[in-house]
């Protein structure tokens, strides 16, 4: 394992495999793909993969060629009665790829590369950690709020949606043990409005309420479309915190080679999200040339 001068983290070389699907299931407008994978390393919280898009039978598929990139949701380790390593991934159909993947049946296999990129640091500490994550966003925070619980960091999640059926992964997170702030557009569920909302009461609050080590530790973490990570990043350089993104640019091959991921950096140039990426600090980011 290796670590930036910001602290974000990468793991070793990633596994280039084909994953058997364990199963496929409907969360919400979401859904659920569980995947054995043998040999399995591991993943930093906010590392991604890049998965095949379907199931692969016999041959190679080349068409649609390239693998989509997804993040690992829960790495489950080796659950009890089974041989090899499973992870899941929380993904919604939105074109041709997913519906792919949405086919894949129990027993077939995907091709898989990950884990890949640099993931979120997490440090121990007494400062709230505020966890938000909109749309499929949310997928990137599961193992992240874990990774803090467990490192003895208090944990706010706020989770945010058009409606309640797209608050994908809701149940995953009730059964942690931490505070979690649901907001949809529609008031079906929690909070109505954005989730930028609340975000900016707690954030506040917790600022004021701090003192020392707690409040020098605040940290925030977004994981969503482009607007509204934008929007965190502004409240918490308002307030002085940190913030930490992981960015979903589209991405043709995942490691460095296609240039297709590149996001502006506000201090000139491009990173490449896949290899720099997608975790960044906020600041690092020009919001205004990301689509
Ligand atoms: C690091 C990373 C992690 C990701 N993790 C997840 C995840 O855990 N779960 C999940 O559901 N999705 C995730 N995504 C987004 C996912 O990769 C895309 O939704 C997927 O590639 C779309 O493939 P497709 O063939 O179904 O759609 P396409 O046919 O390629 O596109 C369909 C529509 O979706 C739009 N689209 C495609 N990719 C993106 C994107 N990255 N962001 C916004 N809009 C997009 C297209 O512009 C088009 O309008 C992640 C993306 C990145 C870069
Ligand atoms: S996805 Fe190809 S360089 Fe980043």
């Amino acid at each position: 394992m290796s670590a930036t001068t910001t602290g974000i983290e990468s793991r070793s070389a990633p596994l280039r495999t084909r994953a058997r699907v364990i199963s496929n299931e409907p969360d919400g407008r979401g859904r659920t793909l569980r995947l054995a994978v043998p040999g399995w390393p591991g993943a930093i919280p906010g590392q991604f993969l890049m998965l095949g898009p379907g199931a692969e039978a016999g041959v190679a598929r080349r068409d649609p060629l390239l693998p989509r990139p997804m993040a690992v949701y829960r790495d489950l380790g080796v659950v009890s009665g089974a041989a090899e390593p499973s992870i899941e991934v929380l993904y919604r159909v939105v074109g041709r790829g997913t519906t792919l993947i949405s086919e894949a049946q129990p027993g077939q296999s995907i091709p898989l590369v990950g884990p890949l990129g640099r993931g979120f640091p997490v440090a121990p500490g007494p400062g709230l950690a505020l966890l938000v994550g909109g749309g499929t966003g949310i997928a990137s925070l599961y193992e992240l709020a874990r990774a803090l619980l467990r490192a003895g960091r208090p944990v706010l999640v706020l989770l945010g949606a058009r409606s309640q059926d797209d608050l994908i992964g809701r149940r995953d997170f009730e059964a942690l043990d931490l505070e979690l702030v649901c907001a949809t557009e529609d008031g079906s569920h929690g909070v109505a409005g954005r989730v930028t909302e609340p975000l900016a009461e707690r954030l506040r609050r917790a600022v004021g309420e701090a003192s020392g080590a707690s409040r020098a530790g605040i940290e925030v973490f977004a994981v969503g479309p482009t607007p509204m990570m934008r929007a965190c990043a502004g409240i918490a350089a308002e307030l002085g915190v940190r913030c930490l993104v992981s960015l979903e640019n589209p991405m043709a091959c995942g490691f460095g080679v296609c240039l297709g991921c590149a996001a502006p950096r506000a201090e000139g140039g491009f990173s490449l999200v896949c290899r720099a990426g997608p975790v960044f600090d906020a600041r690092e980011i020009a919001w205004e040339g990301l689509p």
